[in-house]
């Protein structure tokens, strides 16, 4: 039998039917996208939660949501619609977010549907993937971002409370020691110049005056420790250079280890800041050997680069690990190791710990000259 031929009416019908036809599907990808971009916004709502619903938005957005299925693989972490299985009709798009993460969306048709520009997918459909793909790739970069901020802020927050506590207890023992050793020293000094100016035994006026050399001797020490261990502006006086290979002696000597310290005179480069910073990461690291690392030996070295300064400070102890200690400071205040990795950030530095247990621990860190000075 012969078929009836179209009508021009029917064709045109026809044809205004594929045109609303694509409309429909072009609204359907559109919102499918807006609806994804204001999920994304969402910075409160949990990460999981965000991806599932993005996951959700899929199948209307598709050309038949009736057999439409999809699934987001990301971070070991899978979320697929209610039933979603592999089949022939599938499609997808990788992705990479900025620290690394790799992802995917598959989009797959539970029943064959007739050829389009991929597959039965139309090429509208590749480009929606894709840039919902994209999406997920930079919500999940910005929300670790954030993650990693609260993180960052939380540990500053217990830095500046530990400056502060630290602060209060400098203060309360500079109190003591200025009372009990600079102000007995005093009183003892004045009970010596009395019995010379009294005596006239030679002897004890002999006694009396070495007895005061050694007062002064003692105290002028005492003072320079406090002083440097207060704020070392000794460092502007003495250089960065002594005020190490002093300090490390020190240090070595009230411990009993064997202490070697190889610090070079630094020319210009580091302002005064720079150079409390790095000695300040000299005691953290010292102070570290003699409380935790049950050491032999330690070495600190403190050399010029052409661009900066390093600082090398070695033990032959039990060694940790660093990235645990790291990770687990903030919650248990240990915050030596994360104040050091601060100031030396703040310098635009670098810090690299290496230890294994048992095999030791060595920081070392770099610290650019500052052109400015
Ligand atoms: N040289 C080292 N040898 C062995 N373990 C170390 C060494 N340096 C650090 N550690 C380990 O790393 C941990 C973290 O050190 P960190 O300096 O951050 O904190 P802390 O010394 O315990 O406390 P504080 O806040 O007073 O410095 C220490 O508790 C210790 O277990
Ligand atoms: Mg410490």
């Amino acid at each position: 039998m012969k078929k009836p031929r179209r009508g021009k009416g029917q064709a045109i019908q026809s044809t205004r039917g594929g045109v609303a036809h694509r409309l429909v599907e072009r609204v359907k990808e559109l919102s499918a996208l807006h609806r994804a971009v204001r999920v994304m916004q969402d910075n409160v709502k949990p990460v999981s939660k965000v991806l599932r619903e993005i996951v959700s938005l899929i199948p209307p957005a598709w050309q038949y949501p009736e057999v439409t299925e999809a699934c987001l693989t990301v971070d070991g972490m899978r979320f697929p619609t209610a039933g979603f299985r592999k089949t022939p009709w599938a499609q997808r798009a990788e992705f990479t977010t900025s620290d690394g993460r790799q992802g995917k969306l598959e989009v797959v048709y539970r029943e064959k549907r007739p050829p389009e520009s991929e597959g039965p997918f139309l090429a509208e459909e590749r480009h929606l993937i894709n840039s919902l793909a994209d999406s997920c790739a930079s919500y999940l970069t910005r929300r670790r971002a954030e993650e990693e901020l609260v993180v960052a802020h939380g540990r500053l927050q217990a830095l500046s409370k530990q400056s502060m506590r630290l602060q209060e207890q400098e203060r309360r023992q500079l109190a003591r020691d200025l009372h009990d050793e600079i102000g007995q020293a005093f009183t003892t000094l004045k009970v010596n110049l009395q019995t010379i100016q009294r005596t006239t035994d030679p002897k004890r006026k002999t006694a009396s005056l070495n007895d005061s050399f050694m007062i002064i001797d003692q105290t002028v020490a005492r003072v320079r420790d406090m002083a440097l261990d207060l704020r070392p502006s000794m460092l502007d006086d003495f250089g960065l250079a002594s005020a190490v290979r002093w300090y490390v002696g020190k240090q070595g000597e009230r411990a009993g280890i064997r202490t070697k310290v190889d610090s070079v005179a630094i020319p210009h480069g580091l302002s005064p800041d720079a150079l409390v910073a790095c000695f300040r990461i000299v005691q953290e690291g010292v102070t570290n050997i003699l409380r935790h690392a049950k050491a032999s030996r330690m070495a600190v070295t403190l050399r010029p680069l052409k661009k900066g300064v390093k600082l090398v400070i070695e033990d032959d102890g039990i060694g940790f690990s660093p990235n645990e200690a790291l990770r687990a400071s903030g919650e248990r205040s240990h915050l030596g190791l994360i104040g050091m990795q601060e100031r030396i950030r703040t310098f635009n530095g670098q810090l690299q710990i290496s230890s294994e247990k048992r095999k030791g621990t060595k920081l070392s860190a770099m610290i650019p000259f500052d052109e400015a000075v």
